[in-house]
């Protein structure tokens, strides 16, 4: 047993150097070793912690030249403009405050639009801004690139399910050249909020609930929308969103307050952010909510304490759409003009579709409410990006018809959204091998509301996506792989709509489909918009009359398989005990339906694991693998126990556990060894595990490392993950999976708010989901 102090001197900023947050406050970092101690609170955020600057940051001094010489010539207004990024009306998510922005553009009052896009659009804005202001500065222009372009890749938190970060940050590079090509400088992606809600809608926009799984996804999309240039033509700037901790909205309404301890946010809300810092993201967006009180685009704490000074971020932020103008019914601003001075004070660049800067900045200045200083620092982020993105030397090097004729939908990129698609899916349950689909089947029936539906298919934020003729649907994946020969019947038989539930109108058709067909594929979910933002949820059931309707099919006696499309966990428990085979695909994207059949035939043998846990019901939620253990667990076996930390009509487990995903073969996975059972500081052990495929056919298995450590100054979550590799195997074929691990992978915010390791007892597994009963731990220790 340890006690907290133990540690403290012994620590030093050199051993901690990936810390995340204020541990070597108190020390400059000068990478010799200095005692940690606890900070008090005013000095947490005096230093910045060292790193690498990213490419696009370094030093330029003819940049700098060119900027102080034009930021001379600037007006304040003008200044403001730079400031300013307003919609053009093809969309928005939101109030459209600005109809008038093409005479915003022309009079200097702009400094970037948002949601226009094509290689005409974009050149014809562009030459407002270049053609008729007086000091032809170009515009940025910024789009939601959420999972794909033109090409729609599987929703966010799908292709987090499949654990491949080669192919998320293939996706990724391959959406920002289809984005470039159009003109499209910068991608409001990737979205890194921590989602441990499923009520939450947009929790389909982010790679789920863990931190060490959702950092690594974060890194691998500011690589691949960024790639190594960011002057190149066909890359964009990425943006970490939203800052932060936006997926803890209570009771997962969305836009709700936000009301998490200091230390949750350290630990579980902020790395991914600090992930995409550290892989050189190019900008910033605040969250919609406020943090303890305070609403993010106000948030000095946040924007300048944390962001700049301590993660030492070189790129602008943006806001949110319009949240600056939100914090007056936030109850922090007395009206617009305070709230733009407290934005832009807290470290705020650039105000999106609010119009607050452009409407009340200039005022601000001359009240001496904001410095003129702040402002000019502001501007001279947007024009640095500008700048480096070449666009002052050629305004329009992005907006190239041929480029754009040639890149969208080009079939390369077509065939990855197809293998990402593929890769995501997560097989939940396969009982007897219902699946791969038999050979001797010859008559398939797909019935239910998503088994025909090309707008469903590409999910929610797939902005510039075509939802009504390229996607390819589960029914024509299916039509087109099945054997000649094969009847392939189809009906839709219910609806997801919600006031839809007690009706039966379509059943007729479907049972009678099911009745004369070998197999039934039942095609059910959610409608593509019930998540992604405003599309919060109560209930985590199949809604409208879908489960009567499976319920239908399965009492036909029929095999049922179960393909779910949805954003979010879904509490499927009935179908968990009554189907025998469930694939959960997400919404897979334009070639979504290619994919699902490549699954369902067996041409690609599934891979995903679940990157958030399924619950068994609503009541359950929050329920994610990494909880604490509490006082009182249920010990096992022990699942009726009276005063133990329980529910009395559903047990504590999940449905689906973080981590779980089955394949067509099957995999074993000898003890996990360590090559030493103690490490010290500076030190590190590396733990390894046989993994055999002890089935028949080829598969990938993604291996999971979790650790525990059982005694902190702080309670320890029951299991973290720590490190994950997805190997291909062979029939037969056996390959030694070894993980590194070094005592600052184990480092949190301890009980003085330090960040580090703490010396101990720790237990280790490596194992194919999360859980404690999945695999036998080994134990070790760190010393001192
Ligand atoms: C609001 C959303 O919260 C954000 O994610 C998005 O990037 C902006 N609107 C711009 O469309």
């Amino acid at each position: 047993m340890r006690k907290a102090r133990q540690f403290v001197a012994t620590i030093s900023c050199a051993a901690i150097g990936s810390l995340l947050l204020g541990a070597c406050a108190t020390t400059p970092m000068t990478g010799t070793a200095a005692p940690v101690t606890a900070a008090p609170a005013s000095d947490r955020t005096a230093v910045p912690v060292t790193q690498a600057q990213p490419d696009w940051a370094r030093s330029n001094p003819e940049m700098n030249t060119f900027i102080s010489d034009l930021m001379a010539q600037m007006t304040l207004k003008e200044k403001i403009g730079q400031l300013t990024l307003l919609t053009s009306n093809w969309e928005s998510t939101g109030p459209t405050m600005r109809d008038s922005y093409k005479e915003d553009i022309r009079s200097g009052r702009v400094g970037g639009i948002f949601n226009a896009y094509t290689a005409a659009y974009t050149a014809e804005l562009q030459r407002l801004a270049v053609d008729e202001t007086r000091l032809k500065i170009p515009l940025l222009f910024g789009y939601d690139v959420i999972h794909g372009h033109r090409t729609i890749f599987p929703i966010s938190l799908g292709e987090a399910a499949s654990w491949d970060l080669a192919a998320i940050e293939q996706a990724a590079r391959l959406s920002a050249v289809e984005a470039s090509a159009e003109g499209i400088h910068w991608t409001f992606s990737p979205m890194v909020d921590i989602a441990r809600d499923p009520r939450w809608g947009r929790i389909s926009e982010g790679a789920g609930e863990d931190v060490h799984l959702g950092s690594k996804i974060a890194a691998a999309r500011v690589r691949g929308y960024q790639g190594d240039d960011l002057a190149a033509t066909d890359t964009v700037v990425a943006t970490a969103k939203h800052f932060a901790a936006y997926g803890a909205a209570q009771a997962g309404r969305d836009y709700h307050t936000v009301d998490i301890s200091e230390r949750t946010l350290r630990d579980v809300y902020l790395p991914p952010f600090k992930a995409a810092v550290d892989a050189g993201v190019g900008s910033f967006m605040t969250s919609f909510n406020e943090v303890d009180g305070i609403p993010a685009s106000g948030s000095r704490y946040l924007l300048t304490d944390i962001l700049r000074d301590q993660w030492g971020f070189d790129g602008f932020v943006v806001t949110d759409y319009t949240s600056i103008n939100e914090m007056v019914p936030h109850g922090y601003s007395k009206d617009l003009k305070q709230s733009g001075e407290q934005a832009l004070n807290a470290g705020v660049d650039m105000d999106m579709q609010g119009a607050v800067y452009m409407d009340h900045l200039a005022q601000s200045v001359s009240e001496g409410k904001v410095d003129q200083a702040a402002i000019d620092r502001a501007v001279r982020r947007i024009l640095e990006m500008k700048y480096r993105l070449g666009l002052f030397e050629a305004p329009y090097r992005y907006s190239n018809v041929e480029r754009q004729e040639a890149t969208i939908y080009r079939p390369d990129i077509l065939e990855a959204a197809r293998d990402v698609a593929r890769k995501s899916m997560v097989l939940l349950k396969n009982e007897g091998g219902a699946l791969p689909l038999a050979s001797t089947a010859q008559s398939i029936a797909v019935i239910g509301p998503l088994a025909d539906s090309k707008e469903d298919m590409i999910g929610s934020w797939s902005a510039a996506g075509d939802r009504s003729t390229r996607p390819v649907t589960i029914l024509q994946g299916i039509r087109e792989r099945a054997a000649s020969g094969v009847n392939i019947g189809y009906a839709k038989g219910a609806s997801y709509a919600y006031g839809d539930a007690g009706k039966d109108d379509g059943f007729a058709e479907a049972l009678a489909l099911a009745q004369k067909s070998d197999v039934i594929i039942a095609a059910m979910g959610e409608k593509w918009d019930m998540t992604g933002e405003a599309a919060s949820r109560t209930s985590l059931d199949l809604p409208g009359n879908q489960q009567a309707l499976l319920e239908r099919l399965v009492a036909t006696g029929k095999p049922v398989i179960l393909v779910m499309l949805s954003g979010r966990p879904n509490s499927i428990g009935w179908a968990d005990e009554n189907v025998p085979a469930i694939l959960h695909a997400w919404y897979p994207g334009t070639m979504g339906g290619h994919a699902v059949a490549d699954v369902l035939f067996g041409d690609y043998n599934p891979s995903g694991k679940l990157p958030v846990t399924f619950p068994r019901n609503v009541g359950q939620v929050p329920i994610h693998y990494d909880m604490k253990n509490t006082g009182r667990p249920i010990e096992l076996g022990a699942d009726n126990a009276k005063y133990v930390s329980r529910y009395l009509n559903t047990p504590n487990t999940p449905l689906y556990r973080f981590g779980h995903g089955l394949s067509y073969t099957s995999f074993g996975y000898s003890p996990a060894t360590l090559s030493t059972a103690s490490m010290t500081a500076g030190g590190s052990l590396t733990a390894s595990a046989t993994i055999t495929n002890t089935g028949k056919v080829a598969g990938e298995e993604v291996v999971q490392l979790y650790v525990r450590d059982l005694v902190g100054s702080v309670t320890r979550p029951v299991q973290e993950l720590k490190g994950f590799e997805k190997v291909t195997l062979a029939p037969g074929e056996s390959r030694t999976v070894t993980f590194t691990l070094r005592p600052e992978d184990l480092a949190f915010t301890r009980a003085d708010m330090s960040h580090g390791w703490e010396p101990g007892e720790f237990q280790l597994w490596i194992a194919p989901v999360s859980g404690a009963a999945a695999s036998v731990p080994v134990g070790f220790t760190i010393t001192e």
